[in-house]
């Protein structure tokens, strides 16, 4: 398999990126840019190409040849909403760009794209929703999600491309610093104490939020791409397994998992900010998620799993 990760040098690509590598894939990352602190021993194994996902002839020569085309380059939530015309041009022009390319190399060419629990909303949202809930984002980025989810389900109808939509949770626990997600602090809640650092929490304790580790993320996009073309049938979205939780149940793990390893945490400082809250409040606190389990994404682990596993990869 020749595959194409875009956003391949962010979180989730590297971790696609090995798990591909690992089984024999011929993996090209595209990404703007590499990250300062290099690929941690990945560059060995892939192609790198940098530039615009908005760039059509990068991005057609790039997926020239391929099987797969992974789709996560992509503006997140809290700089798309500062950002509409940046948010669009790389979400949807850059999002179609990449499709086109897909199209151009026929319609067996797998796209799997990572959409996001950002393209729900509303007050009348109920608290879990499943398939059927009308997405009706309160935010640009899941708007930009929204609309690539229609695209790729109307060109996979047509036979133009073979398309999988993964529908993610928020994905913790991100290793680095914060990024411009809304979400940023799910991870941070957790990554800072366990680095002895400073978390400002913009969000109450008590909120709560859908959340999904991201071992199982991997696994279950892979078995995504894996998934033969007739088991989605007219539907291309899938609702990756994820788990409920409020920030005090993610602080209350932490300092268990701490323990056991002797960590000493460092604090956790409350910084209300408006804007992260009306984002993130506006979000589904769970998913239905049945259909991802049946086509073999694994279940979500608990939080003091998902903490172990983040303590083993990135501090260990
Ligand atoms: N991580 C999560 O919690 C989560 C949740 C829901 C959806 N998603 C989606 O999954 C995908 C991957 O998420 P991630 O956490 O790995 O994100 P990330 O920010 O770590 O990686 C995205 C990558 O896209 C690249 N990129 C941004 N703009 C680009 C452009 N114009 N041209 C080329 N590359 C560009 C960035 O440099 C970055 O390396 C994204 O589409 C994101 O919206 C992620």
């Amino acid at each position: 398999m020749k595959t194409i990760i875009t956003g391949g040098c962010g979180f989730l690509g590297r971790l696609l990126a090995a798990r591909l590598v690992a089984r024999g894939d011929i993996v090209t990352l595209f990404d703007l840019s590499m990250p300062p602190e290099g690929l941690g021993g990945l560059e060995a194994d892939v192609n790198i190409v940098l530039g615009d996902i908005a760039d059509p002839k990068l991005v057609q020569g790039c997926v020239q040849g391929a099987n797969a085309v992974v789709h996560l380059a992509s503006m997140v939530s809290a700089g798309s909403e500062a950002d509409f015309d940046a948010a669009m041009r790389v979400n949807i022009d850059g999002g179609r760009t990449v499709l086109e390319a897909a199209r151009a190399e026929g319609p067996m060419t797998k796209v799997l794209f990572t959409s996001s629990l950002a393209i729900f909303g509303s007050a009348a949202m109920p608290a879990r929703v499943d398939m059927m809930t009308r997405p009706v984002p309160q935010n640009t980025y899941g708007m930009t999600k929204a609309v690539m989810e229609l695209i790729i389900n109307d060109m996979s109808r047509k036979g133009l491309i073979d398309g999988r939509i993964a529908r993610l949770p928020t994905i913790i626990v991100r290793p680095g610093k914060p990024n411009a997600a809304a979400s940023s602090f799910a991870s941070g809640v957790i990554r800072e104490p366990l680095m002895g650092d400073v978390c400002r929490l913009p969000v109450p304790r008590d909120m709560a939020l859908m959340v999904g580790g991201y071992r199982a993320c991997a696994e279950g996009l892979i078995a995504l791409l894996d998934a033969p073309q007739d088991s989605f049938v007219d539907d291309r979205v899938v609702n990756l397994p994820n788990l409920t939780v409020t920030v005090a149940d993610m602080m209350d793990a932490t300092k268990r998992v701490a323990a056991r390893h002797n960590i000493s945490l460092g604090a956790v400082i409350d910084a209300p900010d408006t804007g992260v809250q009306a984002i993130v409040g506006s979000w589904p606190t769970a998913m239905d998620s049945t259909r991802a389990e049946a086509l073999g994404c694994p279940k979500s682990v608990d939080l003091e799993t998902v903490i172990e596993e983040f303590i083993a990869d990135y501090i260990s």
